[in-house]
C-alpha cells in the first residue's frame, strides 16, 4: 500500500540539509558503468550490424547507438556475459570473421551466433567510445590456460599470443585493467561451492598476468543478494588475493513465475518496485560489513557489477531473449539506486546495469534502423556531473513511504556532489499524486544562480517507444530559485530533476 500521505491534496515539504566537507570521498565514475553480454539484441542487432549493414554504421557499429554511449560518457563496459562468459571461448572470435564458427548460445535462447564480435570488435568499440573495457573470464566451462592465454593476447607486447594478435590486425596491445574471474560461480557459471570457487578462484588470478605496464584488478565473482555466506568463505578464503568482489542485484519478484509486466502495474507494484529496489542499500550495508571481518582497510572494492529491473518479456519476443520497456518506473529505480552508490563510494568502487542495449533495464531499445533513449538513459545522462565529482552528504527531512512488505523507501530521493566549483543537486520526487516542496539551505556553499533539467511525466507507465521517441525525455526546468542563502525547489509528482548551483 501506498502511504496515505501520497494521496492528499497538498505538496509534501522537504529540507534537505547539505554538509560539505573536504573529506568526504569521490564518487567512483566506475558506478555509472555498463554491462553487454550477448543475449538477445544486446550486441548483435542492438550495437553491432556489421560492415555490410543498410544501417548506418562505423566499421560495424550503429552511429546512432554510437552516438548515444558516447553522450552517455561511459565510464567502463563489462563483456560479454553474464552466464554466456562462462560458455565464451574467446579463440572462437578472433581473426577473418567469415571464418569464425558459429555457436549455440546455451544460456539465451538458443540463438546461433557467428562470432562476428570478439576481442577485437569489443575493444575498438571500447576506443571508439571511449570506456574502460572489463572483461568477464570462462572459469565454469574454460581452462586457466584459456583465460591466460586471453589476458596474454591483449596486453602482451611480445611472444606467441602477442604475434597472433598483431596477425589479426591489431599491433599495440590494449589496456585491459577490470578482469572478472568467471560469473555468478555459484549458478550459471559452473555451480561451484564456495570453498571450491575461492580455489579455483586463486588458481586462476595466479596465471593471469600482467604484462608490461598493464596491471590488472582482479574481480572475483561474488553473492548475490542475500547470500552472506558466499561472501564470507570468498573473503576468509581469497580475499588477499583479490581487488574486488562482485554483487549481483536485481529489482526482481522472484526467479520462477512470472516478474510482472514492465509498463502494467498498480500503485502498490510501483511502491514495491521502490521499496526492493532501495532494499540493496541494506545488502551493500552487510556484506560490506562481512567484508570488513577480512578486509578493514577497505581495500576490496564491492562491485555491483549486475543491477536494476527485471521484468516479463514484451509480449511477442523471445523468452530468452529478455527485451523489456522501460517506463519512468525504471526511471525512478535508476536514480534511487544511483543515490544510494553515491553513499557506499567507500566500498562500492563499481557498479554495470542491466543492460546497456535491448536487454533488461536498458539504456537504447532499438528496431531495425531506429533506436530509442529509455527514461533510464535519460536520468544516467542527468546524472553525469555526479561522475568524478566530491560527495556532499545529505540528510533529508520530510516524509517516507513504505511498500507492502513495510520497507521503506523515500518519497523525496537526493543526492549532491561539487566538482570544479559548481555544485549538482538532483532530487526525485517518487509520489504518483503530490508535489514536493523542497528547502536547501546553502550554508557555505556560494551560489547565486541555479539551472537544471527534468524529467517528468504525467502518467508513472509513460515510455518512449518506435512510436513516441520522445515521450519522456528532458527538458529545461524552472522550478528552482535562490533566495537569502536558500534553494527552493518545487517539484511534481513523478519528476527527476538535475540542478547545477553557480
Ligand atoms: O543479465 C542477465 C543475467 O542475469 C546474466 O547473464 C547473469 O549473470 C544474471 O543472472
Amino acid at each position: 500500500m501506498l502511504s496515505a500521505a501520497l494521496h492528499g491534496v497538498s505538496a509534501e515539504r522537504f529540507t534537505v540539509t547539505l554538509e560539505p566537507s573536504d573529506s568526504a570521498p569521490v564518487i567512483h565514475p566506475e558506478i555509472y558503468g555498463q554491462f553487454a553480454e550477448h543475449l538477445g539484441s544486446c550486441i548483435y542487432g542492438g550495437i553491432w550490424v556489421g560492415e555490410g549493414s543498410g544501417i548506418p554504421n562505423t566499421k560495424g557499429y550503429r552511429n546512432d547507438v554510437l552516438q548515444a554511449f558516447r553522450d552517455l560518457k561511459i565510464p567502463v563496459l563489462r563483456w560479454p556475459g553474464g552466464c554466456f562468459a562462462d560458455e565464451y571461448h574467446w579463440t572462437d572470435g578472433i581473426g577473418p570473421r567469415e571464418n569464425r564458427p558459429r555457436m549455440v548460445n546455451n544460456n539465451w535462447g538458443g540463438t546461433v551466433e557467428d562470432n562476428s564480435f570478439g576481442t577485437h570488435e569489443f575493444f575498438d568499440l571500447c576506443e571508439l567510445i571511449g570506456t574502460e573495457p572489463y572483461l568477464s573470464g570462462n572459469v565454469g566451462s574454460g581452462t586457466v590456460e584459456e583465460l591466460a592465454k586471453w589476458v596474454e593476447y591483449i596486453t602482451a607486447e611480445d611472444g606467441p599470443m602477442a604475434k597472433k594478435r598483431k596477425e589479426n590486425g591489431r599491433e599495440k596491445p590494449w589496456k585491459l585493467k577490470y578482469l572478472g574471474v568467471g560469473n555468478e560461480s555459484w549458478g550459471c557459471g559452473g555451480h561451484f561451492t564456495p570453498e571450491h570457487y575461492a580455489n579455483e578462484y586463486r588458481r586462476y588470478q595466479t596465471y593471469c598476468r600482467n604484462f608490461g605496464d598493464n596491471r590488472l584488478y582482479r574481480i572475483a565473482s561474488g553473492a548475490s543478494d542475500y547470500d552472506w555466506r558466499w561472501t564470507d568463505v570468498l573473503m576468509k578464503n581469497a580475499g588477499r588475493h583479490m581487488d574486488g568482489i562482485s554483487l549481483h542485484y536485481y529489482t526482481v519478484k522472484g526467479w520462477n513465475g512470472s516478474k510482472g509486466s514492465a509498463t502494467e502495474f498498480d500503485d502498490d507494484t510501483y511502491s514495491w518496485t521502490l521499496g526492493k529496489a532501495v532494499e540493496i542499500d541494506s545488502v551493500i550495508t552487510r556484506h560490506s560489513a562481512i567484508m570488513d571481518k577480512y578486509d578493514p582497510a577497505r581495500r576490496v572494492g564491492l562491485l555491483v557489477d549486475e543491477w536494476g529491473t527485471w521484468w516479463d518479456v514484451e509480449p511477442g519476443t523471445i523468452p530468452g531473449h529478455l527485451y523489456q520497456q522501460n517506463t519512468m518506473r525504471d526511471a525512478m529505480v535508476a536514480a534511487l539506486s544511483l543515490n544510494i552508490f553515491h553513499n557506499h563510494t567507500d566500498r562500492v568502487r563499481m557498479a554495470n546495469i542491466a543492460q546497456i542495449a535491448n536487454v533488461l533495464q536498458a539504456m537504447v531499445l532499438t528496431r531495425d534502423a531506429e533506436m530509442v533513449l529509455t527514461p533510464t538513459y535519460h536520468v544516467f545522462r542527468m546524472y553525469i556531473p555526479h561522475q568524478g565529482a566530491r560527495l556532499i552528504p545529505l540528510e533529508v527531512v520530510g516524509p517516507d513511504a513504505r511498500d507492502s512488505k513495510g520497507r521503506r523507501y523515500p518519497l523525496l530521493g537526493a543526492t549532491a556532489s561539487e566538482k570544479d566549483g559548481k555544485v549538482t543537486v538532483s532530487l526525485a520526487n517518487t509520489s504518483l499524486s503530490e508535489k514536493a516542496e523542497v528547502e536547501i539551505p546553502l550554508g557555505s556553499i556560494k551560489a547565486a544562480k541555479v539551472s537544471g533539467e527534468i524529467l517528468t511525466s504525467a502518467d508513472i507507465h509513460d515510455l518512449n517507444d518506435f512510436d513516441a521517441p520522445d515521450k519522456v525525455k528532458p527538458v529545461p526546468f524552472k522550478d528552482a530559485r535562490i533566495s537569502k542563502g536558500t534553494l527552493t525547489v518545487k517539484l511534481p509528482p513523478i519528476s527527476i530533476v538535475t540542478l547545477t548551483l553557480d
